[in-house]
């Protein structure tokens, strides 16, 4: 119960590894905040907390948006009480019939997407909450990065993706000197390719060719996400801040 009486708010907590990451710090005790797109599937998995006798409590929002975002963050914050850890998790990666778009064809609107979900959602609910954790002098950032972020990732992703996620190491970086001071860690995660949703977006040959140049040979799962990700927030990892952390099965070793 590394997180008892912790308040905990996950973005893009409604699936895929969001929804393993809610699962482990109600595990640890945590209160936690789960803010999604995906409205219904955060309701319902909120309620199926509550009535195991969890404190969790769901808020609708687009995090590239940050008037959404502060209402969430009311939200939360009245039903569970001021947040102590945030985790910057909500990301997209469009494709096209499994492909994602080069960079002569995309899109611009899509660029704008993705940077606004992928970037501009960690800047807002960072910017939303480290007033507080400031004030209390305690707070833990972690966001997600991906291996993406580091190496070139081929037919696996876009450019608005890698972009995105290389920009968070950044953020990371910078938030960790500047916040440091106030008693607040800030780390990013980089995973590899974890069986969720969203790698369900390209070809089983593109996730099996991956697979094969990963030394541990297989996906990863949401639950070893969000194992490192309560590691990072927790007492053990009270000296560890301004780092990017791969789990990726070895997969490039960025
Ligand atoms: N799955 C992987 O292999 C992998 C690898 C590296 C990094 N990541 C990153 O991990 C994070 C989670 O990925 P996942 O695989 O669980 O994806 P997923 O698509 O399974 O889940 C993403 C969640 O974010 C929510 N979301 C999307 N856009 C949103 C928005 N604008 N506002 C609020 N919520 C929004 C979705 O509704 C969904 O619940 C993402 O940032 C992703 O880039 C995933």
């Amino acid at each position: 119960m590394r997180h008892a009486d912790r308040v905990v708010l996950v973005t893009g907590g409604s699936g895929g590894i969001g929804a393993a990451i809610v699962e482990r710090y109600v595990a640890e005790g945590a209160s936690v905040g789960i803010v999604d797109f995906n409205g219904d599937a955060g309701e319902r998995l909120a309620a199926e907390w509550r009535a195991k006798g969890h404190r969790v409590h769901f808020a609708a929002a687009d995090v590239a948006d940050y008037t959404n975002c502060e209402q969430a963050q009311r939200e939360i914050e009245s039903a569970l009480g001021p947040v102590d850890i945030l985790i910057n998790n909500a990301g997209i990666s469009p494709k096209h019939d499994g492909k994602p778009a080069p960079i002569h064809r995309m899109d611009p609107a899509e660029w704008q997407r993705v940077v606004g979900v992928n970037l501009t959602g960690a800047f807002n609910f960072s910017r939303l909450l480290t007033g507080g954790m400031i004030a209390r002098r305690y707070g833990r950032i972690v966001s997600m990065s991906s291996v993406a972020g580091k190496a070139y990732l081929g037919d696996i992703v876009a450019c608005h993706y890698s972009a995105t996620k290389a920009a968070l190491i950044g953020f990371t970086r910078h938030l960790a000197g500047e916040l440091g001071p106030h008693g607040i860690t800030v780390n990013a995660m980089a995973p590899g390719r974890i069986a969720t949703p969203l790698v369900r977006t390209v070809s089983d040959a593109a996730n099996n060719a991956v697979v094969d140049v990963t030394p541990l040979r297989r996906l990863g799962e949401p639950s070893e996400v969000a194992d490192l990700c309560c590691y990072l927030t927790s007492p053990d990892a009270a000296f560890v801040t301004g780092q990017v952390v791969d789990v990726a099965g070895g997969w490039l070793m960025t």
